[in-house]
Order: C-alpha cells, then structure tokens, then sequence
C-alpha cells in the first residue's frame, strides 16, 4: 500500500517529494539564515488550516505578530481560528502576555517536547512546525543531553502521528539529520551578481525523490520552484 502523502502546499516541493511528505513523521528544513525556511514552513502550515486541519506554529525567533505581517501578506490565512501560532520568542513582554511561552517552549528540547504532548490532550494537531529549533540546540547542556532530548522529541512526535517540521540554522545538523525522516535543503548564493536560491532533498525514507537541486524564487505569494531546470545532482 502506498503511504498516505501530505502536501507541503508548495506544488513544486510536491513534485519533487514525488507526491508529498509521508505523513506522521517529522522532517527537517535547513538553511542559513534568510535562505527561505519560514516561507515553506507557512505554506505547510496552511495548506493543512485550508484542508481543515489543525495547525500547531511555535516560533521560537521570530515574533509571531512579525509573521502575521509578512505572511498575511503574502495572502495566507493566518488569522484562522484553526492557526494556533505560538510566540515562544525570548524578546515579548512578559507583562503583556497572559501566558509566557518562551517559559514552557524555548527553555530546553525536553520542556517543549512534554508542552506539545500537553497540548495534544485538548487538540490533536495534525501539522506542527518548530521554527527553528536552533535555540534549543544553544540551550542544552551538553552535546549529549541535546542528542539525547531529540531522539525523544522525535519519539514522541511519531507518536502523536502528527507531521511535524523543524528548521534549523545550523550548517552542522547531524544528529538531527539522522534521526529526521527527511531533509529539505534550502540555499542562498550569488551568481553573475544576481541572487538565486535553491531547494534540494538530501533524505527522504520511504520514498524516491526528486536527485536535482532545483532553483526558486520567493515572490508576493510566496515559494515558487523551478522543477523544469536542472542545477545538478547529490555530489
Ligand atoms: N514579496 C517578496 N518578494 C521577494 N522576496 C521576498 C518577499 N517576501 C520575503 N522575501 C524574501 O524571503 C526571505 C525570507 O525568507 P524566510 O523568512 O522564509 O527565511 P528564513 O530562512 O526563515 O530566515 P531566518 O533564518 O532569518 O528566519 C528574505 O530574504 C526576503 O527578502
Ligand atoms: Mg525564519
């Protein structure tokens, strides 16, 4: 039997995932900073609220009232009873906010894992995205404890049967790399002056997928990718 596809909301990723994420599992977006992970991670986000879904957002960098912004803009859905978009950033008020959820999301790996499973016992989620999960990397302890911590992030995840996506910043994701069931790589750089960004997927378990590195554009209604030109392969 054919796994059950979820889309990205992104067809082109689609394509390239030869029909979309395997759902109930969690993948992983990287790249540096201003390569486009917030971008695909609302298109995820809201082709599940457009299918009736209940979406789970825990931003931990940007101020969700920043993404409202941006992304209202861009025409998304984003003020959607079924978008619970969760401001886990160190920078908000305290005195503002009725509930601190930097306290019980950005604290450490372990902390948010258990306040996802919480919430889970009054909605269950079918998409939830952690954006990005690099500051909680910077937060653990050890090297060890951070391991230790995502694989039963992961675990736990898995279990909700939830399709989770994380993105991360770092250039060096290993053990997140090998414990996620798919990796999406997002790049930025320069040629003949001009900016060009490109997606590839360097992992994806259970399925085939797409060997190109595939350039895109973001443009006012978000990411479009090229998937009729080929940049090159897996090196
Ligand atoms: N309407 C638009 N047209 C073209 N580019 C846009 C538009 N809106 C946003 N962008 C570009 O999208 C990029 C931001 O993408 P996004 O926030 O998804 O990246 P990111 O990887 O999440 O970055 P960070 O690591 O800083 O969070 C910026 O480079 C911005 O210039
Ligand atoms: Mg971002």
């Amino acid at each position: 039997m054919n796994p059950v596809r979820v889309s990205t909301g992104i067809a082109g990723l689609d394509k390239m995932l030869n029909g979309g994420l395997i759902g109930g599992r969690v993948y992983l977006v990287k790249g540096s900073p201003g390569t486009g992970k917030t971008t695909l991670a609302m298109h995820f986000a809201m082709e599940g609220v457009k299918n009736g879904e209940d979406v789970l957002y825990i931003t931990l960098e940007e101020p969700a009232e920043n993404i409202r912004e941006d992304f209202g803009r861009m025409g998304f859905d984003v003020r959607n009873p079924s978008f619970v978009l969760l401001d886990a950033t160190p920078t908000v008020e305290k005195y503002v906010l009725v509930e601190d959820f930097f306290e019980t999301y950005a604290k450490s790996l372990e902390k948010l894992t258990s306040a996802i499973v919480e919430r889970f016992r009054e909605i269950r989620y079918s998409r939830i995205i952690v954006d990005p999960i690099t500051m909680l990397k910077v937060a653990a302890n050890t090297e060890m404890d951070y391991r230790k911590s995502f694989l039963t992030f992961v675990k736990s995840m898995m279990k909700l049967k939830a399709t989770v996506l994380i993105t991360s910043e770092l250039e060096k994701t290993d053990i997140e790399e090998y414990l996620v069931n798919g990796v999406i790589e997002l790049k930025r750089m320069e040629v003949n002056g001009r900016l060009m960004r490109t997606v590839r997927i360097t992992k994806f378990r259970g399925s085939g997928f797409d060997p190109f590195v595939r350039t895109f554009e973001i443009t006012d209604r978000g990411m479009v990718i090229n998937t009729d030109e080929e940049v090159g392969g897996l090196e």
